[in-house]
C-alpha cells in the first residue's frame, strides 16, 4: 500500500526493453515514437445500486488493449487525456510538473465528456507508480524528459448514446524530446480559414481526443503550405486568435506587454500557459489575457510593435513562430535571441523543471 492508500499490483513483464534497445531510443527520442514497458491502469464501474467506483489498480506489461468492438470510445469517442512530463535532476532523482493542475484539468474534461472523475491523489500516484518501474525510460538530455500520457476511455460495449457506465483509466509513457524534431528552431504556422476548432458550448476547454481529430483536416492544409502547426481563429469572435492545433499562443510587444488570448470555454487551459503567465508577471512584465485578433496581429507587425510569438505546451515547450502563412500572404517575426522573452522564459521554466533553478513556486512533485 503508498501513501493512498491503494494498492497497485504489480503484473511486470518478463521481457523488457533491453539496456542496449533502450539507450538507443534515448539517444533521439524524437516525440511519442517509442513507449516505455508497462502502463497504469485503473478501471471504474457502475455497481447494482448504480454507484460508480474506481477499483484494481495496477500497473501491467505495455501491449495491446483488448475491448469490445463495441466499446463506446471507439463510437461516440468518449475520452479525455492529459499530457505532463517526468524531468531527471542532476543527482537522478525524478520530478514531475504541477501535476495537481494536470489532475485538476482531467477532472474537469472528465465532467464535460461525462465520464467519472478520478481523485487527484490516485491520479498522482498512478504517475509515481508507473515512473517507479520504468524509471530508467527517464531521459537526461537538454530539453528531453519522460513524456506521461494519461488517459481514460468508455469501455462499455453498449451502441446506445449515454454515457458509458464501465470505464478505463490508464497512463502510458513515451521519452520525449523536442515536438517539432531536431534542434529548437522558430515554426511556422498556417492560418485555418475554413476550419474551427471550438464552438461556443462545445468541447474547446475540455482535453478529449474529438479537439485533436478535428484539427487533423486543418493541420493537413497547414503540411501543404509548409507548416507545423495551425492556428485556429473565433469566426464569430472578430476573428479573435484561439490557439494552435496543439498548443496555446502568446504575444510579446515592444514596450513589454505579454499578451495571450483569454480562457473563454474555447481555450485549453494550458499549465504551460499559465506558467508563462506567472513567470512573465515575476519579471515584472504585463500580462494580458484578453481578446486578440487577426486584425490586431496584422497591425502590430504592420507598424512594428509586435516583438515576438510563440507556442507553449507540455510537448512544444515554448517554440517561438517564425512566421504566419495566410492565405493572402505571410506576418513574420524576427528570430528571438537568447534575451528574448520566449527563450528566457523557455531557459527559465526547463531550468525549474531539471532542478537547475530554484521552484520558488513550489512547482515540482517527486515522483
Ligand atoms: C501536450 O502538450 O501535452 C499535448 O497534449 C498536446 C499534443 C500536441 C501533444
Amino acid at each position: 500500500q503508498n501513501a493512498v492508500g491503494v494498492d497497485f499490483a504489480q503484473r511486470l513483464t518478463d521481457n523488457p526493453t533491453t539496456a542496449e534497445r533502450r539507450a538507443a531510443i534515448l539517444e533521439d527520442p524524437g516525440f511519442g515514437n517509442y513507449f516505455t514497458d508497462h502502463t497504469a491502469v485503473i478501471d471504474w464501474t457502475i455497481d447494482a445500486e448504480g454507484r460508480g467506483g474506481w477499483h484494481q489498480a495496477r500497473i501491467e506489461p505495455y501491449g495491446p488493449i483488448a475491448m469490445d468492438p463495441a466499446a463506446a470510445v471507439l463510437h461516440y469517442g468518449q475520452e479525455i487525456f492529459e499530457g505532463l512530463k517526468a524531468y531527471r535532476h542532476a543527482d537522478g532523482s525524478v520530478w514531475t510538473f504541477r501535476p495537481e493542475a494536470n489532475a485538476h484539468r482531467f477532472n474537469r474534461s472528465a465532467k464535460r465528456l461525462a465520464l467519472p472523475e478520478l481523485p487527484p491523489e490516485l491520479f498522482v500516484e498512478s504517475l509515481r507508480q508507473l515512473v517507479s518501474v520504468d524509471r530508467e525510460w527517464v531521459p537526461n538530455g537538454e530539453g528531453e524528459a519522460l513524456y506521461l500520457r494519461p488517459f481514460m476511455i468508455a469501455t462499455e460495449a453498449f451502441l446506445g448514446v449515454r454515457p458509458a457506465r464501465e470505464v478505463s483509466y490508464r497512463v502510458i509513457a513515451s521519452p520525449a524530446g523536442n515536438y517539432f524534431g531536431g534542434a529548437l528552431k522558430p515554426v511556422s504556422i498556417w492560418l485555418s480559414e475554413h476550419y474551427a476548432r471550438a464552438g461556443h458550448g462545445g468541447t474547446g476547454e475540455a482535453k478529449c481526443g474529438g479537439n485533436y481529430a478535428a484539427s487533423l483536416a486543418a493541420q493537413l492544409e497547414a503540411e501543404a503550405h509548409g507548416c507545423k502547426q495551425v492556428l485556429f481563429l473565433d469566426p464569430y469572435n472578430d476573428n479573435a486568435v484561439e490557439e494552435l492545433g496543439g498548443m496555446n499562443i502568446f504575444f510579446v510587444f515592444t514596450d513589454g506587454r505579454v499578451v495571450t488570448p483569454a480562457l473563454n470555454g474555447n481555450i485549453l487551459h494550458g499549465v504551460t500557459r499559465d506558467s508563462v503567465l506567472q513567470l512573465a508577471s515575476d519579471r515584472g512584465l504585463s500580462v494580458e489575457e484578453r481578446k486578440i485578433t487577426i486584425d490586431e496581429w496584422r497591425a502590430s507587425v504592420a507598424d512594428g510593435t509586435l516583438a515576438e510569438v510563440f507556442a507553449c505546451g507540455t510537448a512544444a515547450v515554448i517554440t517561438p513562430i517564425g512566421e504566419l502563412k495566410t492565405a493572402e500572404g505571410s506576418l513574420v517575426s524576427p528570430e528571438p535571441g537568447p534575451e528574448s522573452v520566449a527563450m528566457s522564459i523557455r531557459e527559465q521554466l526547463l531550468g525549474i523543471q531539471t532542478g537547475a533553478v530554484e521552484d520558488f513556486h513550489g512547482w515540482l512533485t517527486r515522483l
